[in-house]
């Protein structure tokens, strides 16, 4: 009778969970010589695994063409012996897994998350492997390899489950070097990509401490001779360790058109994956790290292509220190065969695990305004006063401190942020250099460098929440750790609670400069745990995240969705020194693992108006208005100042009036370097999400509407929250479009088929004037035909009916771009 049950919940499974969960699939995996093959659901990619000679490989195809050749995996060890060889395969299990899942915030309402899945188990036996010091394990180890196949790539990790130990063995000291994989640490990863050929690749140096730096597009080939200008075109400090190293996302992209795209998902507990690209230069490292010879899998004459992981050592040099049970990160390889499908893709974000927090009412999109440029761009400082060339605090006397001046975060200052933010809709205002410790803030290497808790004398921190609430504004805390993240942790707990007295609910982090502990690197395990614990605390106390400097992201907002930002690549504070195309490759690489936070919004691109030493920055205003479509962030700022908004009041209407969150984007056009066209469509429950708490605080509901709101809901701009019932109005469907070129003009003609069949809308439409030109007259990146002087506050803006069959046709300067907004028109 039982059997009979199990046999009808069995088949009942199987009908049901190909709809939302796993189903075992009836491949049939072993093709000769014991290769194990996993396709992706629609059956264009293909994995074959294989132990060669006892070492783990995996090879990919699309159509049969080798997308990766085959390539080793494994790891070297300190105390015990290296899981890198001498394995046999015990077992591999198959299935299939498909769901479809809401992120709290994106750029869909909806996410199918559609695999299927081989779980490979290896053994080392025991006697199997000899360690240098001549000595023969005892025990066999396990080790396992998840591999997930997707329509758009491949993720896989390693997992090392719970050995149990004999007795004896767990009495021993000191522990013998081939124990069970209980505590171990490891020396190199050494998974391989190797690539089928010399592609082209949009990539920035291997670094342990910044991501800041231009792109270079290149051949695989040319990374050598091309990584020392590239290298120079970083931030500060930088730690490279390879003239081959590069970081991920890296994108490729093959002689034939195909996308590869080599990241990871996920990576908690564990080093950020760096790759080397190993030419014939490259020090071999089996030569210096194993007594395991290499192993050629490649076939003879071919010149291979390869990156080798490359982990980010902890200070000690060692690259992950494990307990088991665990599981790695996941490595990532995109396959795509258009462009626009790896900006559509969610490869990253689905290989992470789902939402942890229960409650995620408090999480909501900002758009917000900051007392920010002002120090980026010179005109203000962080620090209140020049006298301190040293300051400690609770020592320091800064009450009787003259005051320089210049201080941003000053009352007065802060107000006249405010009040305009308010006017114009926004959600937020970050302020920085509230806080005392900023007169050596910088390059000093200071443990004990800021409290996060005592403001300056010129701001009043009660007071200022307080007329910030009353207009509907929160003002969003800044905690810049000075990359001293033993300070950092020392006082997150008051910081959190200060910010949850006054009703703050979101805190952009920092870590510029060398981090503390001496030693560390911006990315190694201890310093991804810290990253992730500033998060975790955060959110118990309802807390959004908007980390800079912090290690790139893989995804993780998606069991975090409060880490709603993170700067993490070169923005719009390095300025004059981006280059012209660094914002159409973004979306390729760094923006994979998730928003940034890249402050866009500059209409005062030359900073020499601002400052004697200022130069031009590259874009125009409608290069500007396209990047609030193009980059997806849950948090968009306005970054430049209300004065240089209220010049241009017509253009900065499209900033108010774009929504920040979406049910539905569309990857129109795309090319990584050259150009992006985006359109995407609001999702309406989270429109106006920034406002609702603002009821809870002591000050009271505060009747507040965003822009956004406004715009969707055709709302006059005097409206009030507490004059508008939300559940009588219709919304109307409106659409934004965005679009940003290089330092070549383009036109381009989008479509807008996907509007609403029969409906018309009133479109506005923001685009560059025929004589608009971003790129400075001195510029390395004019071209010959360029005849164009520097112009980039020049716009049209035009209203248009438009219907699914209209095309628009839009031109875009060098360096430029467009936006267009679209509502529809309600009893015309
Ligand atoms: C670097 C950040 O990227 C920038 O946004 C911030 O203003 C400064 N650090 C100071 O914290
Ligand atoms: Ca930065």
């Amino acid at each position: 009778m039982k059997l009979i049950y199990f046999a009808i919940i069995v088949c009942l499974a199987t009908l049901i969970t190909p709809f939302f969960g796993f189903a075992e699939t009836a491949q049939s995996p072993v093709e000769a010589n014991d290769i194990y093959v996993l396709t992706s659901p629609d059956g264009k990619l293909r994995l074959h695994f294989e132990v060669v000679d006892g070492v783990p490989t995996y090879s990919l195809f699309r159509n049969d063409q080798p997308v990766v050749l085959p390539s080793r995996m494994g790891f070297t060890l300190e105390w015990r012996d290296d899981l890198a060889h001498a394995f046999v395969l015990k077992d591999t299990k198959y299935s299939s897994f498909d769901e479809t899942w809401e992120p709290v915030w994106g750029e869909e309402a909806h996410i199918r998350n559609h695999y299927n899945e081989m779980l490979v188990t290896l053994e080392q036996p025991a006697g199997a492997v000899t360690s240098a010091d001549g000595r023969s394990k005892t025990m066999a180890t396990v080790m396992q390899l998840r591999f997930r196949l997707y329509d758009d790539g491949l993720g896989f990790r390693y997992e090392f489950p719970q050995e149990t130990l004999p007795i004896l063995l767990r009495q021993e000291y000191p522990p013998k070097k081939d124990n069970a994989l209980v505590c171990f640490w490891i020396k190199e990863e050494l998974t391989e990509f190797v690539m089928a050929g010399d592609h082209t690749a949009w990539w920035i140096p291997g670094d342990y401490d910044t991501q800041e730096y231009n792109y270079t597009q290149s051949r695989l080939s040319e990374i050598r001779s091309l990584w020392d200008v590239s290298h120079k075109n970083g931030g500060w400090p930088w730690t490279a360790f390879s003239k081959t190293g590069v970081q991920t996302a890296i994108q490729m992209k093959t002689d034939d058109g195909l996308y590869i795209n080599i990241h990871e998902a996920a990576t908690l507990d564990f080093p950020t994956m760096h790759l080397e690209y190993l030419d014939d230069l490259s020090t071999n490292p089996w030569d210096t790290i194993s007594s395991v010879p290499h192993l050629q899998l490649t076939p003879e004459g071919q010149k291979a292509h390869t990156f080798r992981a490359w982990l980010c050592p902890d200070a000690t040099g060692y690259k992950g220190r494990i307990q088991t049970p665990c599981v790695t990160p996941w490595r990532t390889v995109m396959v795509c065969e258009k462009a626009t499908d790896v900006l559509a893709s969610r490869l990253i974000l689905n290989l992470n695990e789902p939402c942890a927090l229960e409650d995620v009412s408090w999480i909501h999109p900002v758009k917000y305004m900051g007392v920010w440029w002002e120090m980026i761009s010179g005109k203000s400082t962080w620090n209140y006063t020049n006298e301190f060339p040293s300051v400690k605090l609770g020592e320091t006397d800064y009450e009787h401190a003259t005051p320089n001046g210049t201080h941003g975060a000053n009352n007065a200052n802060v107000r006249r942020y405010i009040d305009f933010a308010a006017a114009n809709g926004f959600d937020g205002l970050l302020i920085e250099g509230w806080n005392i410790g900023w007169e050596d803030w910088y390059g000093k290497q200071k443990e004990y460098v800021f409290d996060f808790l005592t403001p300056y004398p010129d701001f009043d921190l009660p007071a200022l929440n307080k007329y910030a609430h009353e207009k509907g504004i929160r003002l969003i805390m800044h905690h810049e750790s000075s990359a001293s993240t033993v300070n950092y942790e020392r006082w997150m707990e008051q910081a959190y609670s200060l910010m949850n007295q006054y009703g703050y609910n979101a805190v952009k982090g920092g870590y510029v400069g060398t981090i503390i502990p001496f030693g560390e690197g911006h990315y190694s395990q201890p310093i991804n745990n810290h990253y992730h614990y500033a998060i975790v605390e955060a959110a118990k106390h309802h807390i959004m995240v908007n980390s800079h400097e912090a290690v790139r992201p893989t995804g993780l907002c998606r069991t975090w969705p409060n880490m709603i930002g993170n700067e993490s690549a070169m923005g719009t504070e390095f300025r004059e020194r981006i280059h012209p195309g660094h914002t159409s490759i973004l979306p390729f690489t760094r923006l994979q693992g998730g928003p940034m936070d890249y402050t866009p919004g500059i209409f005062e691109p030359d900073m020499g108006k601002i400052v004697p030493w200022g130069k031009k920055m590259s874009h125009t205003i409608c290069n500007q208005l396209g990047l609030y479509v193009t980059f997806y962030s849950p948090l968009q700022m306005a970054a430049d100042f209300p004065e240089h908004y209220e010049q241009y009041m017509d253009a900065f209407q499209f900033i108010k009036d774009v929504a920040v969150d979406w049910d539905t984007s569309i990857y129109i056009m795309a090319e990584p370097g050259d150009c992006i066209v985006t359109a995407r469509h609001p999702k309406l429950s989270s429109l106006n999400k920034a406002a609702d708490g603002l009821g809870e605080l002591p000050d009271g509901k505060k009747g507040v509407i965003s822009n956004a709101t406004k715009y969707v809901y055709n709302l006059p701009d005097d409206v009030q929250l507490s004059s508008f019932n939300f559940q009588l109005s219709t919304p109307h469907d409106v659409w934004y479009i965005g679009g940003i070129t290089d330092e070549n003009a383009r036109e381009v003609s989008v479509k807008l088929d996907f509007l609403q069949p029969g409906t018309k809308y009133e479109a506005i439409i923001y685009t560059d004037a025929p004589d608009a030109c971003g790129l400075p007259d001195d510029s390395e990146f004019r071209t010959p035909d360029c005849k164009l002087k520097y112009n980039p506050q020049a716009y049209t803006i035009t209203k248009k009916v438009v219907t699914s069959k209209s095309v628009l046709k839009l031109k875009m300067a060098p360096c430029g771009g467009f936006a267009v907004s679209m509502r529809e028109i309600v009893n015309p």
